[in-house]
C-alpha cells in the first residue's frame, strides 16, 4: 500500500471508514470542546485530526478521509510535506522569534526575494509580511490609500477577503461573516463583478458595467485601489469571463487606480500558474497572497511595485510577529517543494482529471448546473433540475453524504450551493479519482 513522501507523518494512502462519522472519540472530543470553545466557532467535518499527509486526513477514530479541501486551500504541498518539516525544524532550534522590526534575520530578506521573481512582472518590487490573509488584505488597503492619497475601495459582488472590521467591510457575504458585526469600514463599494453561468456576459461587458459604476458611482478620482480575486474563492469558484480582468485592469492604469489581486486563495500552484492573474496577463500593481505560501504555517504578504511600497515611511508597516521565523521556514520549503516536485504542473493534471470527470457527472444530472475552476481550485454548481435557481439543501446532502464515505469536501458560494474541491497538489490520481468516484455516487442518491 502506498504511502506518502518520506519525512513528516507517514500515513497510508487509503481511504478508511471504520465508525459512524463522527466517531467516538471525536465525539467525546466534541463534548469538551463545547464548554470552553466558542459556539462562533463552527468546524464543517468535526472529526479530530490525528495525522495527515499526502491526500489523507487521518482522525482519532482510525478514519482516514480523502482530503479534497487541503485547509480550506492551504496544504497545497501536502501536510508536513518534508520540506517544510525539515526547514521548520531547523529553524525552531536556532531561534524562535526577534520581532523583523527590532532584529532581522535573512528567511524574511529571501522570502521577499523570492516573491519578487514568482509574482507577475518583471518590475522592481517590495514586499511587507503579515500573519494572515485578511491582514495583507488590511496591508494592502493601508498602501493604497497612502500612495494614491484617496481614500475609496472597491470590491466586487460575490467577493471575500476576510473577517477583520475593514475585510469584513470588503466581503460580500451576510451569513456567517458579517450578521450582526457591523457597523464597517466605510469607503467601500461593491460593483458587478463577472459570473458568466449566471449573467452571461463577456469578459468585457461585464467589466463596463463594473466601470460604469466606479465612474458614475464613486468617481475615479476618489478611487485609491480596485481589490480583486482573480478567481473568486469563499463566492464559489467564479471564473470570470476571458477579458475582465484585463479591462479593469487597464482601466484602473488609466485612472490612476491601483489594481490589487487578492491571491490570497489563488496564489502559489493552486491554480495550475504560481498566480491566478497570469491566466489572465494581468500585472497586478499589488498582490495579497497567504494559505498556500506557508506549507500550513501561518504567513502572508504584500508584494507590489517599489514605488508604491516604497512610499510608506518607515515603521509604517509591521506588526509584532509579521514573517515570523518559524513560519518563513515553512514558506521557503513550501516554494521550493512547488518547484522540485514541479506542482504548477501537477495542479494542470488535476485538472485534467477532474473537469472531464465532472462534466461527464453533469451531463447525467440535472443537479449539476455548472462545472468550473482553473487546475486544482474546481467546484460544481447544484441547481434544481432544469433551473440556474441554487440548491443549497442537496449541496449540503451530498457534502454530507460524502463526509460518512470518508471524503472531505467543502461548500462554497453566497447561496450556499458550490460543492468546491481543493485537493493537495501531491494528491494520488487513485486518490483523487475514488473521490470522485464517492462523491458520484452521492449526487445520484441526492437526485
Ligand atoms: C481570497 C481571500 N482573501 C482573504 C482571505 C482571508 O484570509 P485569512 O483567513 O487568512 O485571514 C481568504 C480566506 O479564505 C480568501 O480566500
Amino acid at each position: 500500500m502506498s504511502t506518502n513522501t518520506v519525512g513528516g507523518p507517514t500515513v497510508e494512502q487509503k481511504r478508511k471508514v471504520v465508525t459512524s462519522i463522527p466517531g467516538p472519540k471525536s465525539l467525546e472530543m466534541q463534548k469538551r470542546r463545547i464548554e470552553v470553545v466558542s459556539a462562533g466557532v463552527s468546524s464543517t467535518l468535526p472529526v479530530y485530526v490525528k495525522r495527515a499527509g499526502g491526500g489523507i486526513v487521518e482522525d482519532i477514530d482510525g478514519n482516514s478521509f480523502i482530503d479534497l479541501a487541503s485547509g480550506i486551500a492551504v496544504t497545497s504541498v501536502g501536510n508536513s510535506h518534508p520540506d517544510v518539516v525539515k526547514n521548520v525544524q531547523e529553524a525552531v532550534a536556532q531561534f524562535t522569534h526577534t520581532c523583523f522590526m527590532i532584529a532581522p534575520y535573512e528567511s524574511y530578506v529571501r522570502v521577499c526575494e523570492l516573491l519578487a521573481e514568482l509574482t507577475p512582472g518583471k518590475h522592481p518590487k517590495r514586499s511587507a509580511l503579515f500573519n494572515s490573509g485578511a491582514e495583507a488584505l488590511e496591508n494592502a488597503v493601508k498602501i493604497a490609500r497612502y500612495f494614491t492619497k484617496k481614500d475609496a475601495i472597491v470590491v466586487v459582488e460575490h467577493g471575500y477577503h476576510g473577517r477583520t472590521n475593514l475585510t469584513m467591510a470588503m466581503t460580500a457575504k451576510n451569513m456567517p461573516y458579517k450578521k450582526g458585526f457591523g457597523p464597517f469600514a466605510p469607503e467601500i463599494y461593491r460593483v458587478p463583478t463577472s459570473y458568466p453561468f449566471h449573467d452571461e456576459l463577456s469578459g468585457k461587458e461585464a467589466a463596463l458595467h463594473a466601470i460604469s459604476r466606479m465612474e458614475k458611482e464613486i468617481g475615479a478620482d476618489q478611487l485609491a485601489a480596485i481589490v480583486i480575486e482573480p478567481i473568486q474563492g469563499e463566492g464559489g469558484f467564479i471564473v470570470p469571463a476571458p477579458g475582465f480582468l484585463t479591462e479593469l485592469a487597464n482601466w484602473a492604469k488609466a485612472n490612476n487606480v491601483l489594481f490589487i489581486a487578492d491571491e490570497v486563495q489563488t496564489g502559489f500552484a493552486r491554480t495550475g500558474a504560481m498566480f491566478a492573474s497570469e491566466h489572465e496577463n494581468v500585472v497586478p500593481d499589488l498582490i495579497t497572497m497567504a494559505k498556500g505560501m506557508g506549507g500550513g504555517l501561518p504567513v502572508a504578504a504584500v508584494t507590489g511595485r517599489a514605488d508604491v511600497m516604497d512610499a510608506i515611511h518607515p515603521g509604517g508597516l509591521g506588526g509584532t510577529y509579521g514573517g515570523n521565523p518559524i513560519a518563513l521556514a515553512g514558506a521557503l520549503g513550501a516554494i521550493q517543494a512547488i518547484q522540485n516536485e514541479k506542482l504548477i504542473e501537477k495542479a494542470k493534471h488535476i485538472e485534467s482529471i477532474m473537469i472531464p470527470r465532472l462534466k461527464n457527472m453533469s451531463s447525467q444530472n440535472q443537479l449539476i448546473g455548472d462545472v468550473r475552476g482553473r487546475g486544482a481550485m474546481i467546484a460544481i454548481e447544484i441547481v434544481k433540475p432544469g433551473t440556474k435557481d441554487p440548491d443549497p439543501d442537496k449541496t449540503l446532502k451530498i457534502v454530507k453524504a460524502c463526509h460518512a464515505e470518508g471524503v472531505l469536501v467543502l461548500t462554497a458560494g453566497t447561496y450556499g450551493n458550490v460543492l468546491r474541491f481543493l485537493p493537495p497538489l501531491v494528491i494520488s490520481d487513485e486518490l483523487l479519482n475514488e473521490g470522485l468516484d464517492v462523491l458520484e455516487k452521492a449526487i445520484i442518491s441526492a437526485s
